[in-house]
């Protein structure tokens, strides 16, 4: 795969005084934005450049959020699919998901920064419930704005959120959902710049934000490159897979990968497809693949997974795209019930709606033979499921789920045949199957 392998410094590098991405990035924000994101910029370079900065982020995602996070071999999965599939366990960092290890970086710099309050948007919640969590931790005051829609279907995070001391602000505009959230806190933000910090939840927005999530969330692909050398005798995995709603989980991982021979895969959701499906245009502060209709208006998007009803996509994606670095699928609102159950029966985890994308790609290209027989799969599970109980309680349960138990395992799978029981099956750096591929 050395034709995929670009020198790290011109992939996932640093943006640039103006913020872009090839055509996309920049910073697209009214007049009386523009010193706040300078601000922020000068703040972040210096901090990101302060070794004490580092040890004090360090130390909080350690002894607080608890990284590192597990690299887990799905072993029941892989065995059905003929595949090795190593799950990056964003789902076990405190609060449930990826979000914390940038809330924490965004927290802490505000701090720095002299900022006494954190703004949010937030989608499926989990943002916002790990912006609440580090406003608590670190004593700032937080409102969250979230859409009416998203209220309702993730009514869990809105009464953590609240638990934590945040004040939860309906957005009853547009789709009521995360988009609509974003334009409000962005004007909401307007109204506060002195006291208050916008603590951005993904990889989008105008530049610096783009760049500083996607180097809050590096940690994520840093431990899984660590990790996977640890477990693979192939050292780096065939692929990396991640959801991309905004894009921040995929852009974490993907930063510890951009320099290696690994494929490195993106799943939207169908009706969220910005890159699939978009066309370039300007919203809430950057330039990158948007839905828009005929006359180009941004559409409304629409998917299962709160998280991933974007309309946009973070500007290193589109670039990431336009260069053949990373490829970009997605996957429909129907293939991923049928992932959490399979997931959950197979390897007792019960992944985020969002992050089932990811798995739910895996299993049909496994399946469909696009994925060759004995690969490698990384996969980041960027978040645990509790949240999306409800959700999944309403949709129908697929039939011809897999068997809890006795699952046929095809011949020459890389994994240990038959291995139910991952304290017994060897680690699989000595499976005999992976040292043949070599
Ligand atoms: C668990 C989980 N995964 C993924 C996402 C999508 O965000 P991003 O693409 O920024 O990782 C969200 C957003 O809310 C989420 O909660």
């Amino acid at each position: 795969m050395s034709d995929l392998v670009l020198p790290a410094e011109r992939v996932m590098a640093e943006p640039g005084e103006l913020g872009r991405f090839g055509e996309h990035g920049g910073r697209f924000v009214p007049e009386s934005l523009v010193p706040a994101c300078a601000r922020l910029e000068e703040g972040f370079r210096e901090a990101w450049s302060d070794p004490s900065f580092h040890r004090d982020l360090e130390r909080l995602l350690t002894v607080y959020a608890g990284r590192p996070t597990a690299l887990t071999p799905a072993w029941r999965l892989s065995a059905e699919l003929g595949i090795t599939v190593l799950l990056k366990r964003e789902d076990l960092a405190h609060t449930g998901s990826h979000k914390i290890n940038n809330v924490l970086g965004q927290a802490l710099l505000a701090r720095r920064m002299g900022k006494t309050r954190l703004l949010a948007e937030t989608g499926a919640g989990q943002h916002g419930v790990a912006t609440a969590t580090a406003g608590a931790l670190l004593g700032l005051g937080v409102t969250v704005y979230m859409g009416e829609k998203d209220i309702e279907r993730q009514a869990l995070n809105v009464f953590r959120m609240k638990m934590l001391g945040a004040e939860v602000v309906p957005v009853t505009s547009g789709s009521r959902t995360l988009k609509d959230a974003t334009s409000e806190a962005m004007r909401a933000w307007v109204t506060c710049l002195d006291e208050a910090h916008y603590c951005l939840g993904s990889v989008m927005g105008p530049h610096p934000y783009p760049w500083m999530v996607r180097e809050f969330q590096r940690v994520i692909g840093d431990e899984a490159r660590r990790q996977s050398a640890a477990e693979l005798s192939t050292g780096i995995p065939d692929y990396v897979v991640a959801c991309v709603g905004g894009g921040s989980n995929a852009a974490g991982t993907f930063a510890g990968f951009a320099d290696t021979g690994a494929r490195l895969i993106g799943v939207e959701a169908a009706g969220g497809a910005a890159v699939a499906s978009g066309r370039t245009g300007v919203l809430h502060g950057f330039r990158s693949y948007l839905l828009q209709d005929e006359n180009g208006q941004v559409s409304e998007a629409h998917s299962i997974a709160p998280g991933l009803d974007y309309p946009g996509v973070g500007p290193e994606h589109a670039y990431l795209n336009d260069i053949g670095r990373a490829r970009y699928v997605t996957v429909s609102d129907e293939e991923v019930v049928p992932a959490v159950h399979r997931l959950a029966r197979t390897e007792g985890i019960l992944p985020a709606l969002e992050s089932a994308h990811a798995i739910a790609w895996v299993i049909r290209a496994a399946e469909s033979g696009e994925l060759p027989p004995f690969s490698t799969v990384l996969v980041t599970l960027s978040g645990r499921g509790d949240k999306d109980v409800a959700t999944l309680m309403e949709a129908p349960a697929p039939t011809g789920a897999p068997a809890p138990t006795g699952a046929p395992v095809p011949t020459g799978a890389p994994v240990p045949t038959g291995a139910p029981a991952p304290m017994e099956a060897p680690a699989l750096k000595e499976a005999p199957a992976l040292k043949e591929e070599q």
